[in-house]
């Protein structure tokens, strides 16, 4: 009863404060009562952090009260104006998360949101909804191609959607060459939007230049826009930002708004400082003082500053207890110099774990692939590096070999052998990739169901692979698959990566009973193995959503009891492959995908089977007698599966960087 009266107190001192002033201004955001939810919060500097590099991955924060948009209730809309202070600050100066927008939302409830693509503004159910009354001013670093994205670092205004009503490269006017100058939203600079509305014109006005310029003459983005189906009476204004496979702090350093007016000049001098992932700041600082000493200390100090550079520039992370790893351990410099510093040219893809180069190894002239996880170093490390050191005394002709790895703060580097051919998936859905023949397909079938069997049961240990998919699948020289990423599955559960409330696993791979449990296994591995079998034999993604969503395991079971089976096969193999081995690995793919983990054969009578050393036993209709999409249903998998990085996401990313 108590707590009852006590929140109807509260309620009311709330509702109070509501719209009776009709702006505000925040010159840093200290000793604020903003609703905030997710990752967002307020550093001790007074920093809005949107989202950042270590927490969940999206999160909102809303001025506490709503305004009043409309003169009078149901009346016409009012004009208001509003500037901000923002900054993205990335972990890597290639790739960013997903962005930060602006919003005028009619409810603070964005509890059903997703974030990655859909930047915590919508799901994937009511994007485009014109019952979500929501206005958005996005500034967005990664390009999605299902939205109709310009490019990975643009401006948009959005209505109740993603697909931007109007969009511009980011850039702003510079008057004295009367052009539009480029900027990169992710750059870790400080920037400033104003977003103006003239309510009788309907003239909405998006602007935006660098810090502490004068607001630039021409806006980026003039548009009309009808904002009368948009906007409820009250309204609540508040900043929106996701994150998905890369980490970016998306910080809001000062803001100010006002209805029917002008929002309030910001104070700069009193914004909280950006802050600086890298070290590099100080050692320029220490440059700029020295010039103005004599020429002798110059010339010795420019070899102190050349010193403190390359210590920061190849600083690594090595604590006492990985002195047993040393033989596992490569220096960072080694790396640096094999990779030509990492440079986008040697980016070899893109995954959910981090970016891949290409590397050549500088003493042994050995060709690695060197991958590149963001990680927070404090949780797990130990357990994890002991992982990678005893995975990386794996050997097995179908398992990718991990030569060892390398810390630095809030990143590991994990170096592989170099797989030429790259990735099956690739092969399977590229059409720019040739056609792999049968025979080609059916030794990678059998050859990743060895290197699983021996993870599984002829090593000293069971290593779980937890990831099992086809552009997991490496192929070397001469065609063969070989297992690759194991293991790294582990570094999410270890909790040493954020997301950790995330099943791990992709979609499409992922055993419905996993979402129950949490808990991998030797049989969801085999679950994903199926649905590997599967996708190699129909050339076809375990889950398509391109009309509508489409569970291949469903189609290819549907036209087994059909007994239309074949029709199920890769057309680009255009028919040319062994009947009975076709029937065979679909078969198998339908016994591995069975939702019950028991009914599921083990790694070495899929070995037999593949081998015809044991006779394939009779599918009944009774056994098989089940919908995967209507299991991952109900077990409520949407939520997780939406929220994993998805490929297209982040292979786009890469190909605007290069
Ligand atoms: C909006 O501002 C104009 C002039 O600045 C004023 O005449 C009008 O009454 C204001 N409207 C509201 C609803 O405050
Ligand atoms: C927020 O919305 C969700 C549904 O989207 C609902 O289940 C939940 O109760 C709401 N929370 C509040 C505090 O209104
Ligand atoms: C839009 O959202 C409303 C309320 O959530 C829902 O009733 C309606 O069916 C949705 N419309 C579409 C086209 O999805
Ligand atoms: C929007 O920009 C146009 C073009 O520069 C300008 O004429 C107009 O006054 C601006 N409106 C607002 C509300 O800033
Ligand atoms: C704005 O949209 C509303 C609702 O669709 C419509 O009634 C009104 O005529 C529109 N205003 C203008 C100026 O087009």
């Amino acid at each position: 009863m108590a707590s009852k009266i006590l929140g109807i107190f509260l309620f009311l001192l709330v509702a109070s404060s509501t719209a009776k002033d009709d702006t505000f201004t925040f010159n840093g955001f200290r000793g604020t009562n903003f609703r905030l939810d997710g990752a967002t919060y307020v550093n001790p500097d007074g920093l809005l952090l949107v989202t950042d590099t270590v927490r969940e991955k999206m999160g909102h924060a809303f001025y506490p009260s709503p305004f009043q948009f409309r003169s009078s209730r149901g009346g016409k809309i009012l004009s208001f104006s509003s500037t901000f202070v923002f900054a993205m600050v990335s972990q890597f100066t290639e790739v960013s998360g997903c962005g930060l927008a602006f919003v005028v939302s009619a409810t603070t409830n964005l509890s059903a949101v997703l974030p990655d693509q859909y930047i915590g503004l919508f799901n994937k159910e009511n994007n485009g909804n014109s019952s979500n009354h929501v206005l958005a001013i996005e500034l967005d670093t990664l390009q999605n191609l299902e939205f109709g994205d310009i490019d990975g670092n643009h401006v948009g205004i959005d209505i109740n959607s993603l697909t931007s009503v109007s969009a511009r490269t980011a850039s702003y006017y510079d008057s004295t060459t009367n052009q539009f100058k480029k900027l990169s939203l992710a750059s870790g600079q400080a920037m400033q939007v104003w977003v103006d509305y003239e309510g009788d014109d309907m003239i909405l006005n998006v602007t935006l230049s660098p810090v502490e310029t004068p607001k630039p003459n021409q806006p980026l983005l003039s548009s009309i826009v009808n904002l009368s189906n948009v906007v409820s009476d009250s309204m609540y204004v508040g900043f929106t930002s996701a994150n998905a496979a890369f980490f970016t702090a998306h910080c809001v350093l000062g803001w100010s708004f006002k209805m029917n007016g002008t929002a309030p000049a910001i104070d700069y001098k009193k914004l909280p400082p950006v802050p600086q992932f890298k070290t590099s700041g100080r050692s320029r600082k220490l440059a700029i003082w020295l010039t103005v000493a004599s020429t002798l200390l110059v010339v010795l100090a420019s070899g102190v500053v050349v010193f403190v550079r390359r210590r920061t520039k190849y600083a690594e992370l090595l604590e006492d207890w990985e002195r047993e790893y040393g033989p596992h351990r490569f220096s960072y410099k080694d790396l640096f110099k094999a990779t030509n510093g990492f440079k986008v040219k040697e980016l070899l893809g893109i995954g959910g774990f981090g970016m891949v180069y290409r590397g050549v190894l500088p003493t042994s002239n050995i060709q690695v692939a060197v991958k590149r996880v963001s990680h927070d170093s404090k949780q797990g490390m130990k357990e994890f590096v002991a992982e990678i050191v005893s995975i990386g005394q794996l050997r097995h002709r179908n398992v990718v070999q991990l030569l060892g790895y390398c810390r630095r703060k809030g990143e590991l580097l994990l170096v592989y052998d170099y797989m030429p051919n790259a990735s099956l998936d690739k092969f399977l859905h590229e059409r720019s990739k040739p056609t792999l023949t049968w025979a080609q397909r059916f030794r990678i079938i059998k050859g990743v169901a060895s290197g699983l069997l021996y993870l599984h049961e002829d090593w000293e240990q069971v290593v779980i692979h937890r990831d099992i998919k086809a552009s997991n699948v490496l192929l070397d020289s001469e065609m063969n698959g070989r297992l690759g990423d194991f293991g790294l599955a582990r570094l999410y559960e270890h909790g040493s990566v954020p997301q950790t409330t995330h099943v791990v696993g992709t979609i499409g791979y992922i055993a419905p009973e996993l979402g129950r449990t949490g808990k991998a296994t030797t049989a969801t591995d085999v679950f994903a193995y199926g649905a590997f079998l599967l996708e190699v034999a129909c050339g076809r993604r375990p889950i398509e959503s391109k009309s509508e969503q489409m569970v291949l395991v469903d189609w290819v079971l549907e036209n087994w009891k059909k007994g239309s089976v074949l029709a199920t096969c890769d057309p680009r193999l255009r028919e040319e492959f062994s009947v009975a081995e076709m029937e065979l690995v679909l078969k198998l793919g339908l016994l591995c995908s069975h939702p019950l983990p028991a009914a599921r054969p083990g790694m070495r009578q899929v070995m037999q089977f593949l081998d015809g050393d044991a006779a394939f036993p009779e599918l009944t209709p009774a056994y098989l007698n089940f919908s995967i999409l209507s299991l991952l249903e109900k077990e409520g998998f949407d939520d997780y599966i939406m929220s994993f990085p998805s490929t297209m996401a982040t292979m786009s990313a890469v190909s605007g960087a290069m």
